[in-house]
Order: C-alpha cells, then structure tokens, then sequence
C-alpha cells in the first residue's frame, strides 16, 4: 500500500518528501483554504516539484461540466494532476468526460461501496472512501475499504485504485493496508504519530546511555 500525503502545507510535503514514503499528494478545497492566500496554481505547482506522484487537485463546480472545464484546466498544470470530483451523477458526468479525453479522475467523498462500483465504472483513476467520516457516525469505517476492495476484485475489468482517506490515526494506516486499500492518504500529524513509539525512544536513550559509559 502507498503512502500518500493529504495537506496542501508545502513544509509539511517537504519534510515527509524527504523520508522517502511519499507516493502521492491528496489536498481538497479546505486544506488549500487553510493556506492562507496561497494561489490554488501555485500551490498544486509547486507540489508537483515536490512529489513525483499523483497530485489530487478538487473541482469546486457542481454541474458535470463545469467540473470538466476545471479538470481540464488543471490537467494543463502538470502532468501528475489528478482531478478530483464528488462523488454525485454529475461528478460520474464528469470522470467519464475527462476519462475519454486521458484525464485522470479521483471520485471523492464515497459514503457507500456502491458509490465506488459506480465511479469505477464511469472510468475514475481513483476512489476515495472516508474512513474516518464514516466511523464518526458509529458505522466501522474499515468495512468500507473491505467492500470496494473485494468489488474491484471480483471485476476484472476495473482498474480503479483506491485510497483510504479521512484518516485520523496510525490504526487507520495498518488497517486500511491490511483491508485492501491501494493507497493511505495521510494528515502530516498522523504520519508523525506513527512513526513514534516509547520503546523506541527508550531504546534510543538506553543504547546511548550504554554507549556512554562503556569502558
Ligand atoms: O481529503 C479528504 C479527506 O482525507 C478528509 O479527511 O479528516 O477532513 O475527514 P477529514
């Protein structure tokens, strides 16, 4: 399973860029929104030097071609743009649109597997069902990585991939992998919490404090 990154903060793509994990970019309209006046261009420009790798940039329209005429200006930005559109008939307008022009889609906030059969079937490169979202509501977030993974299975022809977003915590890494997800699209924060853990930090202080007073 890849690793993913799902922020539009620079500093933080840089710094995860450099261990040597990251796959692909996710960002949507609130994570650009919180990079106070950045230029939406700009920002996904200057992720795409950073990453070599799918970087997901989200159409706001709500109409199928309006989400198209955005895609395709996006498209014009690098060749690693991946459009993202919700998961609506009309965002299924789109992907097929931008599938039979090459363009790669990723279909977002999918709530249900039947969804993700859907937007697979329209032509999307990608599915992002979120985990997190889903477990807010009581309902086991996991089983729904379960689900699409097993559909994409049984079905040959798709070539859909999916990523495992809302992510909230290290769990949600291990479980997505071991569900079947193709892809974990991460906040830098839960990144950093699962790399931590006492015993290796104890570890570290032991093996240094023996290193210290060996004779
Ligand atoms: O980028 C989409 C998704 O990962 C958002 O997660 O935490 O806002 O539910 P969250």
């Amino acid at each position: 399973m890849q690793i993913y990154l799902d922020t539009a903060n620079i500093n933080e793509i840089r710094e995860a860029a450099s261990w040597g994990i990251l796959s692909g970019v996710t960002t949507n309209p609130t994570l650009v929104a919180r990079e106070k006046g950045a230029d939406f261009k700009s920002v996904i420009s200057e992720i795409a030097e950073l990453v070599d790798g799918p970087i997901s940039a989200e159409a706001v329209s709500l109409d199928g071609d309006g989400m198209v005429k955005e895609g395709l200006e996006f498209a014009t930005w690098h060749p690693n743009v991946i459009v993202k559109v919700p998961s609506t008939t009309e965002g299924l307008k789109a992907v097929y649109q931008l599938a039979r022009k090459g363009i790669r889609t990723n279909v977002t906030l999918i709530f249900n597997a039947s969804q993700a059969l859907m937007a697979a079937r329209a032509g999307a490169f990608i599915v992002s069902p979120f985990v997190g979202r889903v477990d807010d509501t009581g309902v086991d977030g996991m089983q729904l990585i379960r689900e699409i993974s097993q559909i994409y299975k049984n079905d040959s022809e798709i070539k859909t991939k999916i990523i495992s977003a809302s992510i909230r915590h290290p769990r949600h890494i291990i479980d997505s992998a071991l569900a079947g997800a193709d892809i974990a699209t991460c906040p830098f924060k839960v990144l950093q919490m699962s790399m931590r853990h006492p015993l290796t930090d104890r570890g570290i202080e032991q093996f240094l404090a023996d290193w210290k007073a060996r004779g």
